[in-house]
């Protein structure tokens, strides 16, 4: 199947049936860095639905960036309590000074050179909040494109390169989310919802009959 036809597939049912999420408001491509960028850290290591109220709280807490830089560590730490993980809310207040002096990053590498900020979160907030086009690359992200393509043992460069064929140049945001909430609520790992997938005509891995044994467990 064509890219062109994957991408109008995927984002149509993304447009229709994409998650409201607090970070998603604002105009595609150029939402509130502090917002996405908040949620992309919480996000790392805590799943949507648990870190829905954390987010909030710690948006109530600190709600843009010059009020996270002006904060005492003491009462960051306090805002992301129950979040675990405490060195990305260290980050996180550290990155916000900088900020605060220099301005937000505009560019992938931008982010990247911020404390706590690593290559898949820098690839989400510049899509998102820049519009750059830059393709997500985590086990969802591997998941997905495993099972469209039918490669049972993908590797690391493999799925980058397939990403990056298949991002939307012209959405790079909406086909991040698009994948993101399709590995989260469709093709889920153990019993993949085929019947609402947008893809399941082109996935190489539901014609085999056994979509959820893509990818194939990693040996080691
Ligand atoms: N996980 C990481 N980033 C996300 C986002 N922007 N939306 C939904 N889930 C995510």
């Amino acid at each position: 199947t064509p890219p062109a036809d994957l991408r109008r597939a995927l984002l149509a049912w993304f447009d229709a049936r994409g998650r409201d999420l607090p970070w998603r408001r604002g105009p595609e491509g150029a939402r509130d860095p502090y917002r996405v960028w908040v949620a992309e850290i919480l996000l790392q290591q805590t799943q949507v639905v648990r870190g829905l109220h954390y987010y909030d709280r710690f948006l109530a807490a600190f709600p843009d960036v010059h009020a996270l830089a002006a904060a005492s560590e003491d009462a960051v730490l306090k805002a992301w309590e129950g979040c675990g993980y405490y060195a990305r809310a260290r980050n996180l207040r550290r990155a916000a000074q900088h900020v605060a002096a220099e301005g937000f990053p505009s560019t992938y590498d931008g982010w990247l050179a911020l404390p706590g900020v690593g290559p898949y979160t820098a690839a989400a907030i510049s899509s998102l909040a820049c519009g750059e086009a830059r393709a997500v690359n985590d086990g969802n992200v591997r998941r997905v494109l495993a099972r469209v393509h039918g490669e049972e043992r993908p590797t690391e460069a493999w799925v980058q390169a397939r990403a990056d064929a298949l991002l939307d140049p012209a959405r790079p945001g909406a086909w991040n989310e698009a994948v993101m909430d399709l590995g989260a609520t469709v093709c889920t790992p153990r019993s993949p919802h085929c019947a609402e997938c947008p893809l399941a005509a082109a996935c190489a891995a539901r014609a085999s009959g056994h979509p959820e044994t893509y990818p194939a467990p990693k040996v080691r």
